[in-house]
Parts: structure tokens; sequence; C-alpha cells
């Protein structure tokens, strides 16, 4: 590509928020019906998953809905999957504030969910967050032009992508490496586990439920690994430089809890490099990418500068 089209391509960062803010709204609309209701003695479970959904910025089911609109298939017709996504991130952030984990009070600007319930609850919540996920993404179904092949292959990889072979592997690495001896081949994994592969499975679905070809599935899914890791080291660079009434959630947690994470390894401006280097190859996967390129251009500029 010449240096031309990569400038035309590169997206604008205000462009994106507005796109996510869009796609936000539909989202927080669409989650609720895959939430119980909460019967006689089952209400506060329910009430405590209520609670935890408000104030994320719904980036994995954008993902999952633009990745669908890069391969020919409208966002909203993947809004159940993009809302599974949704639902086992936040069931993930509410077991990893939990005291057992890294025992923080706040999150999405509130008392993280044990602080304002109490642990039993949260435990429980996340378990039926995680549960509502697959009520969702099974839900896909109902969307007649989707294929009922594809979205079991959907969730087929989410199993893969988010289990002990994924997010929940990572975190149980991220817990066993605090207070060890840094050790870049174990944050390496931690990061990838614990964050990149929810990104890189939602990166795939969008585009398996679009039924783009292989070699594209694959490339989408390199992008989303690589933004996720770039997602993950910014998060760390924040613990370290940002406050909690920016963020949402405390800072310094990091550091207290002696966490493998890259301002530790190699200090902020290191890992800062890190995250450009990072930055480079996601923009390099995202040229080859057949359309939407000003969005996925745009979506590694919001995360380099992000604050929140
Ligand atoms: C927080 O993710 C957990 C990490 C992977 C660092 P987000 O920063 O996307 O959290 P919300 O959904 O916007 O609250
Ligand atoms: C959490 O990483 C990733 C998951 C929840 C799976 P962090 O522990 O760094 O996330 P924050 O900083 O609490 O959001
Ligand atoms: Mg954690
Ligand atoms: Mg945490
Ligand atoms: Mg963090």
């Amino acid at each position: 590509m010449d240096s031309d089209t990569s400038r035309r391509n590169e997206g604008s960062v205000p462009e994106v928020k507005e796109l996510l803010a869009a796609t936000a709204t539909q989202v927080d609309e669409h989650l609720p019906r895959y939430l119980p209701a909460g019967d006689r003695f089952g209400a506060q479970i329910v009430e405590a998953m209520h609670y935890s959904l408000p104030g994320g910025k719904r980036l994995r089911p954008a993902i999952v809905m633009e990745s669908a609109e890069t391969f020919g298939l409208p966002g909203a017709e993947v809004l159940p999957t993009a809302c599974g996504f949704e639902l086992f991130h936040t069931a993930t952030l509410i077991h990893d504030d939990l005291p057992a984990i890294d025992n923080s009070p706040l999150r999405r600007g509130r008392p993280s969910c044990h602080t304002a319930f109490d642990e039993a609850t949260a435990v429980l919540a996340g378990d039926g967050l995680i549960i509502a996920a697959y009520s969702a993404l099974a839900a896909q179904e109902e969307v007649a032009r989707v294929p009922a092949g594809a979205i079991v292959r959907v969730i087929g990889e989410f199993c893969t992508f988010t289990g002990a072979t994924g997010v929940i592997g990572g975190e149980a690495a991220d817990i066993r490496g605090e207070k060890q001896p840094l050790d870049r081949v174990l944050l390496e994994y931690i990061h990838l586990h614990k964050t990149a592969k929810l990104f890189e499975a939602a990166t795939r679905a969008g585009a398996i439920l679009a039924q783009a070809p292989e070699e594209q599935i694959e490339l989408i899914g390199s992008y989303g690994r690589t933004l996720g890791l770039l997602f993950q080291v910014t998060d760390d660079i924040l613990d370290v430089t940002s406050c909690a009434a920016t963020l949402g959630k405390p800072v310094g947690l990091d550091d207290q809890a002696g966490k493998q994470t890259y301002p530790a390894l190699v200090g902020v401006d290191g890992a800062g490099q890190y995250a450009e280097q990072l930055a480079t190859q996601a923009r390099e996967l995202a040229e080859d990418l057949p359309a939407n390129s000003e969005f996925w251009q745009g979506l590694i500029a919001l995360t380099l500068e992000r604050r929140t």
C-alpha cells in the first residue's frame, strides 16, 4: 500500500468513538433480554447481574458487530452474539474484582459487585452472567440469515477462547504470577490469555457468522489478538499513570499485588514502546482487511491514546 493510501486509511478517533457510542446504545437496549427474571428466592442474584452491566465501554460487542459488517453482514444481525461477549466479559470483571483475585472495591465507577452485595452473591452473579452469555450466543439462531453451522462453530470457539485454555487460564496464571520474579514469557502468556483471546474470539465470531473465507477469519483474528495485547499493555500503563476518578476502577493495584506487568518489567516508557510496536503490527494486519479499515485503524489509535 502506498503512503497516501495508508494515510487515508488511518481512521479518525472521534469517528470511531461516535461509532462505538452508537453500537453501545444498541447493545445496551438488547442486553436485558438475555437476563433471567428473578423469582422469589433468586431475585438478588439477578439484581447483582443487572447491577454489574452499566458503565462498560462495550468494546467487545462492537468488535463482533464491526467484524460482521466487514464481511457484508449488518452488525445488527449479530447483536445476540455481541451481547454474549459482553455478558461473559462482565462476569470476568466481577470475578476479577473478588477478594480472592484482585480484591478491588471499585468497578465501572461504582462499588464492585461483591462490595455492593457480598462475595457469595458476586461469585454467583458472575456464574449467572456466564450462563446468560450462552443464552445470548444460542439466540443468534433467531436471525434467519446466519446458518446454524456458523453459530455452533462460534459457540465452540467461544469455549476454547474463554475457558481454561483461554481467559480463565489467563486469570489463573495472573494470580499464580503474583509476587514471582518478573518473567517475560509468563507475562506474555497472561496477557494473551486473560485479555487477547477474547478480542481474538470477538473478531473471529463476526467473520464466521458473516461466512467470511477462512484466511480472512484468520487475518481478522490475528488483528483482534494483537489489539487485545495492546489493550492490556495500555491497561497496565493506566494502572500506574491514571487515577480512579478517570478510570472508574482503582489504580496502583498491580504494583500492590506484585503482578506481572510491562511497566514492572520494562518501566512505563518501555511499556509505551512495546505498545507502539503492537500498534504497528495491528496496523499492518488492518491494512489487509477488505473493508471498514477506517474503523479498525481508528480503534488502534483510540486504544493507544485511551484514558479509560
Ligand atoms: C477491563 O476491560 C478488563 C481488561 C481486559 C483490562 P475494559 O476496559 O474493556 O472494561 P469495561 O468493559 O469498559 O468496563
Ligand atoms: C483483567 O485484567 C482481565 C480480565 C478480567 C479477564 P485486569 O485485572 O488488569 O483488569 P482490571 O484492571 O481489573 O480491569
Ligand atoms: Mg486481574
Ligand atoms: Mg483486576
Ligand atoms: Mg488492570
